[in-house]
């Protein structure tokens, strides 16, 4: 990236989606596979280059807010340091970035498990590149969002949210290597259709439990002897001491991500063969091994997809995202999309007393700007 003048136009909208994803869980940064699709709800922003240093922010559902480009991201208001690290980063590499407003408007429900940051973090890495007149790499701006995450925001996620948002693809689900960052595009049956089920429970403390989850990860694959836990076998992990209860623990939660790849890749093949109660049992595997050995479900995730799973419509379904509260994803018939969606709601609805959200939702296009 040049560090010349700003030769973009003065006004540009961008646009990036939020994320399901139908299987992978845990594993992006193992170096593993994931097989996530870019929703058709997105946040949007209208910026406007202004000629001195300050960020003039707006949003719908957030207070406005403004600081100048050269605070400390960490310093401002919280839900601003998405756009303050983004922009940081961005300067940073050479990146022309000038003061500017921006208008943030937004239909990705915050908390459910559909990435309502990575899209934010996504969306002002493909605006800020507009206004600077510079061609957004996807790749890279995906990775100056997770870089947001890890260094500004202080959980040590991994890449799949932000590449997803950045590269999805309208009609297909993506199955991304999380090692090379290869993105391939995998077509969805036409005889089936993806439900989002949002518990409306959101997280709580969640984000030191994430990091553990990581350091699990570390250690067992260290104790293996290999980089990451994408390249350990199921006979690695057989052989994993298990003397105290954290090493029980740690073969628990590196079973669970070399399962988890290989039910990536079976998956992949199973829709390439057109066998959705393989793809479905791939998923409901993948949810006891995510809610019995990685232990990141809960109550009302394990409720939500087990209702789900029980209609005849449905092929298979877990709970989708970090985990803890959120949402659950779920394969299910096409032409009863609509009736299973209203049974799941009509169930909880009974039991808790409040009509849960649920979306069929189709792949959508990834992130985008243009001028406005
Ligand atoms: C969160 C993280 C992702 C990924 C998922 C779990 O969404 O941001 O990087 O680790 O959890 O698969």
């Amino acid at each position: 990236m040049g560090t010349d003048a700003a030769t973009g136009p003065k006004r540009v909208v961008a646009r990036a989606p939020g994320r399901v994803n139908l299987i992978g869980e845990h594993t992006d940064y193992n170096d593993g596979f994931v097989l996530p699709m870019a929703l058709p709800f997105a946040t949007t922003i209208a910026f406007e280059r202004s000629d001195d240093d300050m960020v003039e922010l707006d949003s719908v559902g957030f207070d406005s807010t403004s600081f100048h480009l050269g605070a400390d991201p960490t310093s401002v208001k919280s839900w601003a340091q998405y756009i303050a690290g983004v922009a940081r980063f961005l300067a940073v590499d050479g990146l022309t970035v000038q003061g500017f407003s921006a208008k943030i408007d937004t239909n990705i429900p915050v908390g459910a498990s559909l990435s309502s940051s990575a899209a934010l973090e996504v969306a002002t890495g493909f605006g800020l590149c507009g206004l600077a007149g510079v061609e957004p790499d996807p790749v890279y701006i995906a990775r100056i969002g997770q870089r947001v995450e890890n260094e500004i925001i202080g959980i040590q996620s991994g890449i799949m949210d932000q590449l997803i948002s950045a590269t999805g693809v309208d009609g297909a689900v993506v199955q991304i290597d999380c090692r090379t960052l290869e993105t391939t595009p995998v077509s969805l049956p036409a005889a089936s259709r993806v439900l989002i089920l949002d518990t409306m429970t959101r997280r709580e403390l969640a984000d030191s439990e994430y990091d553990l989850r990581r350091q699990a990860c570390e250690r067992a694959a260290a104790a293996i002897g290999v980089p990451k836990l994408r390249d350990a076998t199921m006979s690695d992990v057989a052989k994993l001491p298990e003397g105290t209860p954290e090493e029980r623990v740690d073969k628990a939660r590196a079973h669970h991500v070399v399962t988890e790849n290989a039910r990536v890749l079976e998956t992949v093949a199973a829709l390439a063969a057109d066998d959705l109660e393989r793809v479905g049992d791939a998923m409901n595997e993948s949810h006891r091994s995510l809610s019995v050995d990685y232990e990141v479900s809960s109550p009302a995730l394990d409720e939500m997809s087990a209702i789900a799973r029980s209609h005849e419509a449905c092929f298979g379904a877990r709970m989708t995202g970090g985990g803890f509260a959120g949402s659950a994803v779920a394969l299910v018939h096409a032409d009863r999309a609509d009736a299973v969606a209203d049974a799941v709601a009509e169930v909880w609805e009974s039991r808790h007393g409040v009509r849960p959200d649920i979306w069929a939702v189709d792949p959508s296009a990834g992130a985008s700007v243009a001028p406005a």
